[in-house]
């Protein structure tokens, strides 16, 4: 049977919409990135995502549909985000999917963001099943084992901040406008990825992770090469654009340690024959380069989605909507976001 399934994202900052079908795969993929007003705040304010939503979200639909050629009557179902997510943000989604769907007669399909990002290396891949997923965004960082579609177990996943979030404060520290990890990447670059610092690399024999006492580490070493003034909360290098390149560059090798370590200790005990490296994290072409390096020396097979579907996106959560569609699996018109 070929479905074709819209899938509707508003769970943070951006509003994104797609269209998935059973024969052609993802037909759009479209995004209004939200991320402009925010800037100036150091990070995400709910309430201005929760107004920016509210003014995008039906242009973003239109041109998802326009751009696929399909019009919302060849539409099977409408997959949407319905949590985790900032509340405001996931209701304006919420509210206007289930009004789409009971306008046009048409099945409603709730879908959870982080299953989005789990399976989003599978839109364009067949990754053999079971296989390990390590999520890495600004708000999660988890590693799942993936048994099939829509069965996975929670191998272990951050006590504290998310990777992403580490990379921003740390920018933010060093006077860097939010998202850092870009900027961080950029820097890390120019100073070769060598691990000048060598920060501590934290739960060491653990599947979870901890990335606040990473960051504070970070600043405290600042702090200890007269980088960082704590008491007025000011950085001292800000001309210094070496001593950048040292810190991004120590961070950057300090991640991929840690992640590779991560994957050493659930080769050991899973079975998984891949690998797959997701969410706006993954954008990072040094983190891919060295886990893909990392995990084919362990005779197993990487997977990183293309860009677009790393960061927040549509088309995982229709790609997750057209298999729950598959299977029947339909949400009641009760169903309510959850943070
Ligand atoms: O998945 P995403 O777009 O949104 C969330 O669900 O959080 O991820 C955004 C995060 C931000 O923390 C951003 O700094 C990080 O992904 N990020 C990167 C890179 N591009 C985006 N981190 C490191 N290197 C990158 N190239
Ligand atoms: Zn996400």
């Amino acid at each position: 049977m070929n479905l074709t399934i819209l899938g509707i994202e508003t769970s943070c900052d951006e509003t994104a919409a797609s269209i998935y079908t059973t024969k052609d795969g993802v037909l759009s993929n479209e995004l209004h990135a939200g991320i402009e007003p925010h800037i100036i705040y150091g990070g995400v304010v709910p309430e201005i995502a929760s107004r920016t939503h509210m003014e995008k979200i039906k242009p973003t639909i239109e041109s998802a549909l326009l751009k696929a050629q399909i019009s919302l009557n060849e539409v099977s179902a409408i997959a949407i985000t319905y949590k985790p997510g900032l509340p405001g943000s996931l209701l304006v989604g919420l509210s206007f999917a289930k009004a789409l769907a009971w306008a046009a007669d048409k099945k409603l399909i709730g879908v959870n963001h982080l299953e989005g990002h789990i399976f989003s290396a599978c839109i364009e891949n067949n990754i053999p099943f079971p296989f390990t997923c390590l999520t890495v965004s600004g708000g999660h960082t988890a590693l799942y084992l993936v048994k099939n579609y829509g069965n996975y177990e929670l191998l272990g996943q951050t006590l504290d901040d998310a990777a992403g979030e580490a990379f921003d404060k740390i920018a933010r520290f060093m006077n860097f406008a939010y998202p850092g990890g870009p900027t961080i990447e950029k820097l890390a670059k120019e100073a070769q990825f060598q691990d000048f610092f060598h920060y501590p690399r934290p739960m060491k024999g653990s599947l979870d992770f901890s990335f606040s006492g990473l960051k504070t580490a970070v600043l405290y070493d600042m702090v200890k090469r007269g980088a960082y003034n704590l008491k007025q909360k000011r950085f001292l290098k800000a001309d210094d654009l070496e001593f950048k390149q040292k810190v991004a560059s120590s961070l950057l090798v300090c991640m991929a340690d840690i992640f590779e370590q991560k994957l050493a200790l659930v080769f050991k005990q899973y079975p998984t024959q891949a690998v797959s490296f997701v969410g706006g994290v993954a954008c990072n072409s040094y983190l891919r380069k060295r886990l893909r390096a990392f995990t084919e020396k362990h005779g197993k097979q990487f997977y990183v989605p293309a860009k677009q579907f790393c960061t927040d996106n549509g088309a995982m959560i229709a790609f997750v909507g057209h298999y729950k569609a598959q299977k029947g699996q339909f949400s009641p018109w009760t169903l309510d976001v959850f943070e």
